[in-house]
C-alpha cells in the first residue's frame, strides 16, 4: 500500500517539475531534445502498467535562456501539448543588471513566445530596507510581463534574516507577482524549511487578507525523491490541497526529473 501511494505521488511530483537547460553552450539540437523529453517524460509503457496513459502526465514548463525562447516554443507546437516556456532574463542569477535591460528583455521573451518570466530581485533593496523601490522594481517586472506570468526569486539565501524573506515576499505579492520562488539555486544557501514555511505563511497572509492566491516554488538544492515528497507534503500542510496544482505549485529541481523515473521504473518492473 506504501508503495502505490508513493508510486502515485511522485507521479504527481512530475506534474510540478519543469525542464531545465541554462548551459553556456546551448544549442538548438539541445533545446529539441529537451522538449521533447518534456513531452515524453515517462515512457509510454510504464504509463500504460501504473493505468495512467490518459492522464497526460507531462512535465510543467521548458525553462532556456531568452535566446532559445523561439526554438522551444516551435518544438513544443503540438496538437494537445501545453507545456508553457519558461525564461529568465539576463541577471539571473545574481541580479546585478541594470533595470531598463531586464525589463528590454521580458518584453521580447514575451514576444517571442514565453508565457512565464524568472527574474530575481535586487538583494540590496531587501537588505537596506527599501521597500518602495523593491515594490517598484517588482511592478515593473510586472507591467513589461503583461499576460505573462511573473516568478519572483527572492534569492532568500541572500536576504539574511527571515523577516526579511517574509517582507519581500509581501512584497513581491503585493507588486503583482503570480509565484515567489526561493532561490536560483545559485547561491550558497540554497531552500531550507525554514525559508519555505515563511514563505507558506506569507502567501496564506496574503491570501486571507486579499482573497488572492499566489504560487510558491521552492528551489535550489532539492534532489531526491524525497526532498520533492516533503516539498508537497508542507504545502499540503500549510496551504492545503488547493495550492497542489502546476498553477500555484513548482518545485525548481530539474535534476530530480531522472530520479523520480527512476524509482517509477523501480517500481513497475521492481529493479
Ligand atoms: C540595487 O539597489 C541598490 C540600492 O538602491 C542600487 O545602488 C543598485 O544600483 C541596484 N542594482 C541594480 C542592478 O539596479
Ligand atoms: C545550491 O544548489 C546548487 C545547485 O543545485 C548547488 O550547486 C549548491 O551546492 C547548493 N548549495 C547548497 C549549500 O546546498
Amino acid at each position: 500500500m506504501k508503495k502505490v501511494w508513493q508510486a502515485a505521488w511522485l507521479l504527481k511530483a512530475i506534474t510540478f517539475i519543469g525542464l531545465t537547460t541554462l548551459s553556456d553552450d546551448d544549442t538548438s539540437s539541445n533545446v529539441q531534445r529537451l522538449c521533447y523529453k518534456a513531452k515524453y517524460t515517462i515512457r509510454e509503457a510504464l504509463l500504460k502498467s501504473l493505468n495512467m496513459c490518459d492522464k497526460g502526465l507531462m512535465t510543467t514548463a521548458v525553462y532556456v535562456y531568452p535566446t532559445w525562447v523561439c526554438d522551444a516554443v516551435k518544438a513544443l507546437k503540438a496538437p494537445g501539448c501545453t507545456i508553457p516556456v519558461a525564461s529568465m532574463p539576463t541577471g539571473f542569477p545574481a541580479g546585478q543588471t541594470h533595470l531598463k535591460t531586464v525589463l528590454e528583455e521580458i518584453i521580447l521573451a514575451v514576444e517571442n513566445g514565453v508565457t512565464e518570466i524568472d527574474v530575481v530581485i535586487n538583494r540590496t533593496l531587501v537588505q537596506t530596507d527599501q521597500r518602495e523601490a523593491l515594490c517598484d522594481e517588482i511592478c515593473q517586472f510586472h507591467k513589461a510581463c503583461g499576460e505573462s506570468h511573473l516568478k519572483v526569486i527572492l534569492a532568500t539565501g541572500e536576504l539574511g534574516f527571515l523577516t526579511h524573506v517574509y517582507k519581500a515576499s509581501m512584497i513581491a505579492m503585493m507588486a503583482g507577482s503570480d509565484f515567489i520562488k526561493i532561490s536560483t539555486g545559485k547561491e550558497t544557501v540554497n531552500a531550507t524549511f525554514p525559508v519555505a514555511i515563511v514563505m507558506l505563511r506569507a502567501i496564506r497572509d496574503f491570501f486571507w487578507k486579499t482573497g488572492n492566491k499566489v504560487g510558491f516554488k521552492p528551489a535550489g538544492g532539492i534532489r531526491s525523491d524525497k526532498d520533492s515528497l516533503a516539498c508537497l507534503s508542507l504545502v499540503k500542510e500549510e496551504l492545503g490541497d488547493e495550492w497542489l496544482m502546476p498553477e500555484l505549485f513548482r518545485i525548481g529541481a530539474s535534476t530530480l526529473v531522472s530520479d523520480i523515473k527512476r524509482q517509477i521504473y523501480h517500481h513497475v518492473t521492481g529493479r
